[in-house]
């Protein structure tokens, strides 16, 4: 996936200006910055959710708009969402359904598959809105991953989540890219995760990137090096 001097925003709205980078495939690119610098509008604009204002987005190797597994960034109301897990995951699969109004065998056993894969297969009649948090992301991504087996976006998987569920949620993302070979896209407030984990960063600032480059890389730029001076804060 390639972005080529692109910029983001809404109508009357420029949120940042000639963003380019490229993911390859395998790669893991988190994706950090402050609120409001443009990280869930970058995404849902790779999503094609919205369009760029300018510039150019190539999906590239044989990868299709319907093959992108989200998880999107959570708000309250979606918390409360009154559905069953099971109907939740099986969800993920209605891109493949395309205007076939059921649900085969096939996606059924797919949706089994991953919710076992994320240790919530128990839980498939239970109310979503009844979980625990970190139940909830697990519940999400089993829903992403019946999307795609090539690229994985997420919105911030972390975010409400205790230190275990966490560390638990970091460790599945890094097994899907690490054995899976899942191209990972996430955005994250987790800067110290981030350079553990990622082979790629892009940190957004105010209107504009203010880096992309591989992890090696940003750890010996200045919002690295200068961050660690000041004691941790960004
Ligand atoms: N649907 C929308 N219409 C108009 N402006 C929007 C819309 N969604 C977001 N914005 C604005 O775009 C800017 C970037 O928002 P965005 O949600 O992309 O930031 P973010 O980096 O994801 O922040 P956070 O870390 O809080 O999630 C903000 O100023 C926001 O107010
Ligand atoms: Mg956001």
């Amino acid at each position: 996936m390639t972005c080529r001097d692109v910029t983001l925003g809404y109508e009357h709205k420029v949120v940042a200006e000639h963003l380019s980078f490229t993911v390859e495939a395998g790669d893991y690119l988190c994706i950090v910055g402050e609120n409001g610098s443009g990280k869930s509008t970058l995404m849902k604009t790779l999503l094609h959710l919205q369009p760029p204002l300018a510039g150019e987005i190539q999906l590239g190797e044989g990868l299709e708009r319907s093959q992108l597994g989200y998880l999107p960034q959570q708000t309250e109301v979606q918390r409360d969402f009154p559905a069953s897990v099971g109907e939740i995951v099986r969800s993920g699969c209605l891109n493949r359904c395309g205007l076939r109004p059921f649900y085969r065998a096939e996606e059924r056993a797919l949706a089994q598959k991953h919710m076992e894969r994320m240790g919530i297969a128990h839980l498939a009649r239970r109310c979503y809105r009844e979980l625990s948090g970190g139940q909830q992301q697990r519940v999400l991504l089993a829903r992403a991953l019946c999307a795609t087996q090539k690229l994985l976006l997420l919105d911030e998987p972390v975010t409400g989540l205790d230190p275990k569920a966490t560390q638990e949620m970091y460790q599945l993302v890094s097994a899907l890219n690490r054995e899976e070979g899942i191209t990972v896209v996430m955005i994250s407030h987790d800067i110290a995760a981030a350079v553990r984990d990622a082979s790629h960063i892009l940190h957004m600032g105010e209107h504009r990137a203010l880096f992309f480059g591989t992890r090696a890389e940003y750890l010996a730029c200045d919002l690295w090096t200068g961050r660690r001076e000041r004691g941790g804060a960004v």
